[in-house]
């Protein structure tokens, strides 16, 4: 999928998603990780896609946003061959896992985890969210996790990224820590972080000897600069 987004103050870029993907983005509260993320799940589920290739949004917050997106708030997973967009509510881990389960099953799904620490964390990982993590990519599974704190989210949502979102941070351990997960120096990343624009994130992706790239800034309109 191709998103372009006219943007003030910045270099316009073109973010070049795939469905399979597994990406990260981290931010601290009011940032717009959410409407972001709407703007990346566009393309993955109606018209455009196929009809079984479903979005599910994992809305642990229960964000009026989100049930604004998607209304009607579903029991489990999308049935195998049912496309569209669907909603879910886990409280927790435990309640998330057959949800997991039964997406691992079926495939062909964006997975919308917002917010990841709240069914997983550093301790511990469903089971099938780690399977996914790791396998899900030759089931067409992608994964888009949200989260403010990378601290508390499950290792391998780290280590698997294949495209990493960084905005406004609040803690500097925070900071740390992604500039850990980039390999990058700490100030480097703060430096950039603090030129930020208004809902404005860095972006990186990696080549496919694993080199990371200059990240791009990606902006959504709105109050830039
Ligand atoms: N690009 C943008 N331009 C203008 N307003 C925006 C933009 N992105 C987000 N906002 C507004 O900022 C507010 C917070 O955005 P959003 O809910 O996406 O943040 P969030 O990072 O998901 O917050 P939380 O961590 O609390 O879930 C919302 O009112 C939203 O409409
Ligand atoms: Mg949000």
């Amino acid at each position: 999928m191709d998103g372009y987004r006219p943007v003030h103050g910045v270099v316009a870029v073109t973010l070049r998603l795939r469905s399979n993907m597994r990406v990260l983005v981290v931010a601290m509260t009011g940032s717009g990780k959410t409407t972001l993320a709407r703007t990346l799940s566009s393309g993955f589920a109606g018209p455009r896609a196929a009809p079984s290739q479903a979005v599910l949004v994992v809305d642990c917050k229960r964000e009026p946003s989100l049930a604004e997106l998607v209304p009607q708030e579903a029991r489990g997973a999308p049935p195998p061959g049912m496309g569209g967009w669907w909603r879910v509510c886990p409280p927790d881990g435990d309640a998330a896992e057959p949800i997991l389960e039964a997406v691992w099953r079926r495939g062909h799904t964006w997975l919308w985890i917002d917010e990841l620490s709240m069914i997983g964390d550093h301790r511990r990982c469903p089971r099938p969210l780690e399977l996914i993590y790791r396998q899900g990519r030759a089931r067409n599974i992608g994964i888009l996790a949200l989260t403010q704190d990378p601290l508390r989210i499950p290792v391998v949502a780290k280590s698997q990224a294949d495209a990493v979102l960084v905005g406004p941070i609040g803690a500097p351990d925070y900071v740390s820590e992604c500039a850990r997960m980039l390999h990058m120096p700490h100030g480097e990343l703060a430096e950039a972080l603090a030129e930020l624009p208004r809902y404005g994130f860095l972006w990186w992706t990696w080549d496919h000897a694993r080199e990371r790239r200059r990240p791009d800034v990606v902006a959504l309109g709105g109050e830039g600069g």
